[in-house]
């Protein structure tokens, strides 16, 4: 695992390689087991209702979620009304591992990108709380991720997120604006039908 630190924000981390194949593996398997319980739904946009081009699910005490009326955590699948399920240990040692003094994380986004599909520039800022980083992982199709300022209009610049990869926005980066440009297609062999998935973990609630 090789720690590279990126463009001018501290605490913008990238740690390329951090799952090696079986570890991406064993992940793959936790997150088809959590996707089988609360199965992916496609949010829309909040006022438009236009689509995602990406589908999603979550994992934790509070999932995030987008429909017609707003973005917001809420403990329950909006199709299924079932609690979202638990964090894999694996994600939670990760979380430990990079953000030692942050309270643990309550949600665990799960973003599939199909070949096509992207995220534009945003910042994550429906927490309550930005002290805590957010730390995010990538499996499958490798992806273009950009990355900018603390504005919309600040310089970006953009790397390559491969299979296994971590990174991390903390500290000054937490609320950097940052997106997905696309997914390069047949770049890795973890998901047999192809695609990317991303793993976002937040803490969402002030530490009790
Ligand atoms: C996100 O910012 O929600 C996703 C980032 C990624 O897919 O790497
Ligand atoms: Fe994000």
């Amino acid at each position: 695992m090789q720690k590279i630190k990126i463009g001018g924000l501290a605490g913008l981390s990238y740690l390329s390689g951090y799952f090696d194949r079986d570890g991406q593996e064993a992940l793959l398997e936790q997150i088809r087991t959590i996707v089988s319980e609360a199965p992916l739904f496609q949010p829309v946009m909040p006022k438009t209702g236009k689509p995602f081009s990406v589908k999603m699910s979550n994992c934790g005490p509070l999932g995030w979620v987008s429909d017609i009326n707003g973005y917001r955590y809420q403990p329950t699948h909006p199709e299924t009304g079932k609690p979202w399920p638990e964090i894999p240990d694996t994600l939670l040692d990760l979380w430990c591992e990079v953000a030692p003094d942050a309270p643990k994380p309550e949600a665990c986004l799960i973003n599939f990108y199909e070949t096509g599909a992207r995220m534009g520039l945003h910042q994550d800022r429906d927490e309550q709380m930005f002290e805590a980083p957010v730390v995010s992982v990538s499996l499958g199709d490798s992806a273009t991720f950009r990355v900018g300022g603390l504005k919309r209009k600040d310089p970006t610049s953009s790397f390559r997120l491969l299979s296994g990869d971590v990174v991390v926005l903390g500290g000054e980066a937490r609320l950097a604006f940052h997106g997905i440009d696309r997914i390069l297609k047949d770049t890795s062999t973890l998901l047999k039908n192809g695609g990317r998935i991303n793993l976002t973990l937040r803490r969402v609630t002030p530490a009790d």
